[in-house]
């Protein structure tokens, strides 16, 4: 039976220009997306822009153009990344698209006639920044949102949902689903918000068009964050549950930044809890990097762009770093020191020399050919078998989204097999023991083929090129066991190596 894997990441506001975040959670979810493809999943990765709103509305007027020319033109930045970045989403869903208007017309539809959303109106604060509702007891001292944004009051007839209906039912599902919300700080944080109480949340807006019209009253549009939190389901054919795509819902995953845990954790499940629709299995909040210890902010002018980045250090160490950098969840600093030094330490030095080592010795010690190996001795067999070992220690991490300790775990065999050329020293046995040699160079051969392997969710351009120059055919790259023990054929002819990652900067 196919298992399915449906992974999200949020859907990005138009109006900003790709960068470091929005890279940072595309990336975790395409690891996430390309290790469980390789491991037999069928698998669905969804990402896209959130294209509606005052904010979206302002800055489209800002740069004299229409709504919709303004959405048009700035989604493709997005939609760019995939390239850019090697993502390998199956969709990408802009929430102005008919499909999506159809589905959030159509939950909204059914909160009403099940008596979750009813007519009222609001007054109260609005941060257009934050595109969020606050309470005035949530403001800061200088009536700031507690984000920094600025508020406005706010005075309009409104859809509510029943937010505060759901509130014991939500609790009771977090106890019931321990792992639903990670890490462990994002999920404290949701219960306290959630046992502190509910209040209903106002659902839509009349005061500006630029937005979904509610069903049967169109001087109101819907919430942007009402909206955009149904693309999840939009992509998965909702509502037609008849359609191919619905065996994806629930979502596996929803990846998304700190600041927005709320709404997937607490709002989107009581939506859907409401509307009688399952709720996702998890939600991961990663953390926020800040630039050289700084906080990235527009005003600061020290807004990371990815495509500068790669340019300067290249895809595969961009992705490596990313995720190598700090336990997922954490915040971490973007410091080119240490993307130099983890650039040069892990790979060019660590993998990078390993493979060129290996891959040289045999182009010229054995004719340029997998060598044949004889009776193989403890110390071969253990590294093989470290080397062997690696998917499956993998993937109960992979399943806690433990990006970085995966990293970790692989490198250890890195080391292991460069402080196994040092040892055995196969320069020497040329001299001495040719069948020896040979025997070391096809143990570490065998070492490089299983790492190749499993790097290439992480860096597939790196794990493509050290496939490619060990000759392992394409349907022997994933994860099946065929695949994984099929045995690097002695005798097959290698091309010349050629570097995996170059020395980057000072350091
Ligand atoms: N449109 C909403 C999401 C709707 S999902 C139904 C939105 N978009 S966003 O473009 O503003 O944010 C995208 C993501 O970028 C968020 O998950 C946010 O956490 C992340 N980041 C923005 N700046 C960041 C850093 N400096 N570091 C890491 N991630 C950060 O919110």
């Amino acid at each position: 039976m196919v298992k399915n894997y449906f992974v999200t990441t949020p859907i990005y506001y138009v109006n900003d220009r790709p960068h470091i975040g929005h890279a940072y959670t595309s990336v975790a979810c395409d690891v996430l997306a390309r290790f469980m493809r390789l491991d037999g999943y069928q698998v669905k990765f969804l990402t896209g822009t959130d294209e509606h709103g005052q904010k979206v509305e302002k800055s489209a007027i800002a740069a004299g153009l229409s709504a919709g020319e303004f959405t048009t033109k700035l989604s493709q930045n997005f939609r760019d990344l995939t390239g850019s970045l090697a993502l390998s989403n199956d969709d990408f869903i802009r929430t102005t698209e008919p499909r999506h208007i159809k589905a959030a017309q159509a939950l909204w539809q059914r909160l009403l006639e099940r008596g979750e959303i009813y007519l009222g109106s609001y007054a109260g604060w609005y941060s257009v920044r934050d595109e969020s509702f606050y309470a005035e007891s949530e403001l800061r001292a200088d009536g700031k949102a507690p984000t920094g944004a600025d508020v406005e009051w706010l005075e309009e007839p409104s859809y509510f949902f029943r937010l505060s209906n759901w509130q014991d039912r939500l609790l009771e599902f977090y106890e019931s689903h321990p792992d639903f919300i990670a890490p462990r700080s994002g999920r404290n944080e949701i219960l306290a918000w959630v046992k502190s109480g509910l209040t209903d949340l106002s659902v839509s807006r009349t005061s500006f068009t630029w937005g979904i019209a509610v069903p049967n009253d169109p001087a109101h549009v819907v919430y942007v964050w009402f909206d955009a939190l149904i693309n999840y389901i939009t992509a998965c054919g909702f509502p037609d549950e008849q359609s191919p795509d619905w065996q994806f819902w629930p979502a596996d995953l929803h990846m998304v930044g700190k600041d927005i845990i709320r709404f997937h954790a607490v709002i989107w499940p009581a939506m859907l809890m409401a509307a009688g629709l399952p709720t996702p299995k998890r939600v991961f909040a990663h953390g926020w990097w800040t630039n050289e210890g700084q906080k990235i902010s527009k005003s600061l002018g020290n807004v990371i762009d990815p495509l500068v980045e790669i340019e300067s250090y290249g895809l595969d160490s961009f992705r490596y770093f990313l995720l190598r950098e700090v336990s997922f969840g954490n915040d971490a600093d973007y410091s080119k020191t240490q993307l130099e030094i983890r650039i040069n330490t892990d790979l060019a030095n660590g993998l990078g020399n390993l493979a060129q080592r290996v891959l040289s010795m045999i182009q010229k010690n054995c004719e340029g050919r997998v060598p044949v190996a004889g009776e193989l001795q403890p110390v071969d067999q253990e590294l093989l078998a470290a080397a062997a070992g690696l998917v499956e220690q993998l993937r109960p991490m992979m399943a806690e989204q433990a990006f970085q300790r995966a990293l970790e775990q692989v490198w250890l065999v890195v080391t292991a097999a460069n402080r196994y050329v040092d040892d055995m020293a196969p320069w020497s046995l040329r001299k001495t023991d040719l069948a020896r040699m040979a025997t070391v160079l096809f143990v570490l051969a065998e070492v490089l083929r299983y790492l190749g392997l499993v790097i290439q969710p992480f860096m597939p351009g790196a794990g493509a090129r050290l496939l490619d120059q060990l000759t392992v055919a394409n349907e022997g790259r994933d994860f099946s066991d065929e695949s994984w023990n099929r045995v690097l054929e002695s005798g097959r002819l290698l091309p010349a190596p050629v570097g995996l990652f170059p020395r980057v900067g000072g350091v």
